[in-house]
């Protein structure tokens, strides 16, 4: 494909929404919460801000630099910069990476269109808590249901990607963007106005220095790599379409912002709503599909509509922020086939579809029937989990970041960042002071912390 007929995003706003799109996911809804709940609340929340500022964001700028540099998929943007050289393994490995994670969030996304349909037939109603329990097990075990969804869920993705970058891509998010954050705003009011709901506030608000050790700097630093779509070149192959003009600091600073608020406008869904019914959140699954649909029975049981509306309201947003990040990580594979092996982008779209039910069908098997076939003693999406969340992102972002402030030209990396000297911009030595020195040593520390060799 030639530099000039490769697909481009049509917009700035729509540059900066495809970009979050990808960044706010599960990662933000789930993940976030129950990180934050596990660490201290507004102590975690500050430094994971600390996190985002100081790491994430330099290295979104270097993903941003490569890819719109380089105008090629994750894999040939690091063969096209250094050419016959091993890097390019690090855009497999962001392929890979990509592969994987597609196929076991992919579950996890499907479970989410089982609970609008429970919420909308308003199954979550006399329901004890229990039952919650119980219900979530029996569905999340059985052999068909779950692969049913997440089937869907991978064919809805495959439709806006075959649609391309800016007839797909571009046009669902600036939607679905907007939709998001209407139906956040609304949970956030109906949860803040719960009795008992500023025990919940006070938990987000007021930090609690005495929980927090080397722990909980790594775990706020590992959050921030996984919200943000950072370490396997998700960003650097939606920089790809960004055009000469667009201003890579400034993107990065609204996708980091965008980001960090869907995050903490989660926690403020879910603490107060929590704390109103008198349960203390715990682990991410289980949050979402087993406590949260109990917590809206109780906190709305004199008022049943509303109870039935923010269920249904909140299983939606919870599809919506995983559509919008299951196709990013779709792009990735998708873009490097296309271009890489010259399938068409329809018969590379497919290939990946194909492949990720597949392996999603085993992922979502093995916590039911298959739950005995182990490998280093975890079943496939254990497995999968582990592997890319905990090797390959901070791996991939380590590379990243040493390839941009290392290995690249200088001037090359000046021209991206400051947008060929027409953009003032100085952060600019901070941001290669980071990629230099701070962001390789941090990454160190996450990955090998996550690895158990050493315990802060
Ligand atoms: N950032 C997404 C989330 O928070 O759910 C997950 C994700 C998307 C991770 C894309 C990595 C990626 F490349």
């Amino acid at each position: 494909m030639t530099k000039n007929d490769r697909a481009n995003f049509g917009s700035k706003l729509g540059v900066i929404l495809a970009s979050a799109g990808s960044a706010v996911g599960l990662g933000n809804i789930w993940r976030f919460p129950y990180e934050t709940g596990n660490h201290g609340g507004a102590a975690f929340i500050f430094i994971y801000l600390g996190c985002v500022l100081l790491l994430g964001l330099p290295i979104m700028v270097a993903e941003f630099l490569i890819g719109r540099r380089s105008r090629a998929n994750t894999a040939g943007a690091f063969e096209k910069l250094a050419p016959g050289t091993q890097w390019r393994w690090v855009g497999r490995m962001g392929v890979l990476a990509g592969f994987l994670i597609l196929s076991y969030y992919s579950v996890v996304a499907g479970w989410t269109l089982e609970y609008i349909i429970e919420a909308a037939t308003n199954s979550f109603s006399g329901k004890t808590p229990d039952e919650f329990i119980s219900s979530f097990q029996a569905f999340s075990s059985n052999p068909w249901r779950p692969i049913l969804w997440l089937t869907l869920f991978l064919l809805g993705t495959h439709f806006i990607i075959v649609k391309g970058v800016e007839k797909g891509i571009e046009k669902y998010s600036k939607i679905m963007m907007p939709v998001l954050f209407i139906i956040i705003l609304i949970l956030v009011v109906c949860s803040v106005t719960l009795p008992g709901a500023e025990q919940g506030i006070e938990f987000l608000l007021k930090p609690d220095f005495s929980k927090v050790d080397g722990n909980v700097f790594l775990s706020a630093m590992g959050q921030a790599f996984f919200s943000l779509s950072l370490g396997m070149g998700c960003l650097c192959t939606y920089a790809s379409y960004f055009s000469k003009d667009t201003n890579l600091t400034k993107t990065a600073f609204s996708v980091g912002i965008i980001d960090t608020l869907v995050a903490i406008l989660a926690g403020f869904i879910i603490f107060p709503a929590a704390f109103s019914v008198g349960i203390q959140p715990d682990a991410g699954p289980s949050l979402i599909f087993i406590t949260l649909p109990n917590v809206f029975q109780q906190a709305f049981s004199g008022v049943p509509v509303l109870a039935y509306l923010f269920s249904v309201m909140f299983y939606v947003l919870l599809a919506v922020a995983a559509l919008t990040s299951t196709i990013s990580m779709h792009e990735v594979v998708t873009a490097y086939l296309h271009e890489e092996f010259k399938f068409t982008r329809k018969r590379a779209a497919q290939i990946v579809t194909g492949g990720c039910i597949v392996l999603g069908i085993f992922c979502s098997l093995s916590l039911g029937v298959m739950k005995n076939v182990t490998v280093f003693g975890l079943g496939m999406f254990n497995l999968l989990d582990f592997v890319t969340a905990k090797i390959m992102l901070p791996l991939g972002g380590l590379f990243i970041s040493i390839f941009t402030g290392w290995y690249m030209n200088k001037k090359i990396v000046w021209s991206e960042i400051t947008n060929d000297g027409t953009l003032r911009v100085p952060v600019y030595k901070l941001i290669i002071f980071i990629l230099k020195y701070i962001a390789p040593i941090a990454i160190s520390c996450i990955f090998i912390n996550e690895l158990g060799v050493i315990k802060l």
